[in-house]
């Protein structure tokens, strides 16, 4: 069986010539797993007890990351009920999950847990619930516990009585004073990659899909929130219910609850956030509606409803979170000029790569991803003009170059190879910028027109489905090398998606306006020119960026006051400039920045912005100590994601 498994991998590795060989192989390997499974959960923890975690990991399973026995039961549906405890920090009630059985002889339900206390499991049958055995299984640190229910011979639909922990990996409980009004308390979920399992048993794969309709009990003064349709003038009485009547994988299950109002901003897009926060970003983000109707003239109809926006506190830990119907959202970006709006616009494209065609494992994060880049990059164009395009692109592959200098080097491959690992461990601009650099490649070999084209039948031959990048290739060859032969070749493709570092033939997005700060900025530092003669009064933040992220990092200290004192960079109150601003300063030197520096990482929980400024701290004796004296206050204010992406950074 593990031969077996290798050899999909290899066969994945050496590209389409062995699709085939690696379908039928795919079968052989469902049945061997199909037999593994039939010994009993005993013997199975058994196994475990003796062997080392990883041996256990690698195996037959269809997605590594998941323990859900997916050959023999596929999820369906799911009725959550769940009581939003703030003071215990726990959601507590149930979940009835509906499913079909794909085999006659199947005897249980594998699940995904981590942290959570199982109560009791029930199946329906007869007419009724009856209560029934399971198993929780010892945990593992990267896949949690594998719960096991034990079924009779007919039932489709198991009860979970459970209640999840205050330190679930997909929540973040927020006390009053971490939240804008600093009256009220705040939870939300993220699942995104393997944490919907901290608050729902479940068979935590990307490749399973679950429609889903919930009742959330909540105190009175608050309002709940989720990835399903959200009445805009819901009645606040702390009884909530929610249908999502689409299929989504796992990972989009999203709940927030906290002193929320909601603004319209047209008919079908609007904005939850604390009453303070709202009109600001009711502002900032008034263009989604534009960027909706931009992107269904490029890639085919909004198919999900309503699309709204959560405003989240400032500890949210990523910029943005594509939950279907309501993408969650970071308050850095609200810059007062629209000048990060990009988030939108790829929280927003991920409805159709991502949520509609969805990676099948986190091997093929990029598919999301890189899909996603692309198509946040081509709204930007249309909505904002080329030279914004063009300079957003040529930022993040500049980002790239630096990145995958430092990542070990089988993160840079596309296809990326997670033996092992935890999804999180693999998180890069890789499969976000490689990925997009590939598509870009692609556009400009095949021409906008025809890659349009493929793109759009794309999303629509895979909608509501998940594929792996071997499928991806497939598809890629007979829709789109296989029609136009001779531009490019499945070797090229194989470069892209399995081959380490950045590929000669990558793309190199060049903008005028950055090639003009180039040189105006060496004149300067030449001492021919005089910052005056800087064109700075036209420059968006992007050329801001652009500016200060390719200024010498150990530019003297007479530089560093003198761009300061001209320009007011430290009190910069752009999140991203500010971030490039304090990156510089360390790298330089420059203490002036450290007060704000130390308030920047208090307030803000952002890892994109916050995880480089500590690394560049550690990197001295001195910087530690700030690094560590300044975590201690910050820690208890992060998600837990963050800290512990953190702890590993400052407690080393
Ligand atoms: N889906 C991601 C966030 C994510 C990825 C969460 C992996 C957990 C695991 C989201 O769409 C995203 O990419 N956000 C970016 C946006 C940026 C590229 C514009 C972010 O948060 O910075
Ligand atoms: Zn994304």
């Amino acid at each position: 069986m593990k031969t077996s498994y290798k050899y999909l991998l290899m066969a994945a590795a050496l590209g389409l010539a062995a699709c085939q060989q690696e379908s039928e192989d795919k079968v052989d390997t469902a049945q061997a797993a199909a037999a593994q499974e039939a010994e009993s959960v005993k013997d199975q923890a058994e196994e475990k007890a003796e062997q080392p975690a990883k041996e256990v990991k690698v195996s037959s399973r269809i997605d590594e990351h998941s323990y859900g026995n997916l050959n023999e039961v596929q999820l369906q549906h799911l009725d959550l009920d769940l009581t939003v405890n703030f003071e215990e920090k726990e959601l507590q009630g149930h979940v009835d999950i509906s499913f079909k059985r794909l085999k006659d002889d199947v005897t249980r339900l594998d699940l995904d847990t981590r942290d959570i206390d199982i109560e009791k499991s029930q199946i329906w049958s007869n007419d009724t619930w009856q209560d029934t055995t399971f198993e929780l299984a010892e945990k593992d640190p990267v896949l949690g516990s594998k719960l096991s229910i034990a079924l009779d011979d007919k039932t489709t639909k198991v009860r979970v009585f459970y209640n999840t922990q205050p330190q679930a990996s997909g929540l973040q409980w927020l006390t009053p004073e971490q939240t804008a009004g600093k009256e009220h308390p705040f939870v939300y979920s993220q699942a995104q990659a393997i944490h919907a399992r901290s608050f729902i048993p479940i068979q935590d794969s990307p490749s399973v899909r679950v429609t889903y309709n919930a009742n959330l009990k909540t105190p009175k003064e608050l309002l709940a929130v989720m990835s399903a349709f959200n009445e805009p003038d819901t009645e606040l009485d702390g009884d909530y219910h929610f249908e999502m009547p689409q299929a989504i994988p796992p990972y989009l299950i999203a709940l927030g609850v906290g002193h929320l109002e909601f603004k319209p901003m047209s008919d079908r897009t609007g904005v939850y956030a604390e009453p303070s926060l709202l009109d600001a970003s009711v502002a900032e983000f008034e263009d989604t509606e534009e960027m909706v109707k931009v992107t269904e003239e490029m890639y085919g109809p909004y198919r999900w409803g309503r699309y709204d926006l959560l405003i989240l506190p400032p500890s949210f830990p990523f910029g943005g979170m594509e939950n279907p119907r309501l993408s969650f959202i970071t308050p850095t970006v609200i810059a007062g000029d629209k000048s990060l709006v990009n988030l939108i616009a790829h929280e927003l494209a991920h409805s159709w790569s991502g949520n509609l065609v969805t990676n099948a494992t986190w091997r093929d994060f990029w598919l999301n991803e890189g899909f996603t880049s692309y198509v946040e990059n081509r709204i930007m164009e249309e909505l904002y003009g080329e030279k914004r395009a063009v300079m957003e692109k040529a930022l993040a592959v500049q980002d790239l170059r630096h990145e995958v200098k430092e990542l070990p080097k089988h993160y840079t491959v596309l296809n990326v190879n997670l033996e092992g690992n935890d999804p999180d461990d693999a998180f890069s601009g890789v499969p976000y910028v490689k990925g997009q650099m590939f598509l870009v490649y692609l556009e400009k070999k095949f021409g906008r027109d025809v890659f349009d084209e493929f793109l759009v039948d794309y999303f629509n031959n895979h909608a509501f489905q998940s594929l792996t990048t071997q499928e991806f290739e497939k598809y890629l060859k007979e829709n789109l090398l296989d029609k136009h032969p001779g531009v490019v070749s499945m070797e090229q493709v194989t470069t892209w998606l399995h081959e380490p570092m950045l590929p000669e033939m990558m793309p190199n997005p060049t903008s005028d306006a950055f090639t003009t700060i180039n040189s105006e900025t060496q004149s300067w530092l030449a001492d021919e020119a005089r910052l005056d003669d800087l064109g700075t009064d036209e420059w968006t933040v992007h050329e801001w960026l652009h500016f200060i992220n390719n200024l010498p990092e150990d530019l003297a200290q007479e530089r560093m006051k003198q761009l300061d004192e001209t320009f007011g960079l430290t009190d910069s109150t752009n999140n991203e400039i500010a971030h490039a601003w304090l990156l510089l300063s360390l790298k330089a030197g420059y203490d002036a920045v450290m007060p704000r520096l130390e308030t920047y990482l208090v307030s803000i929980g952002r890892r994109k912005l916050i995880v480089p400024l500590y690394k560049q701290l550690m990197e001295t004796e001195e910087g530690a100590v700030f690094a560590k004296r300044v975590y201690d206050i910050a820690r208890a204010g992060y998600h837990p994601l963050a800290q512990g992406t953190l702890d590993e950074i400052v407690n080393k």
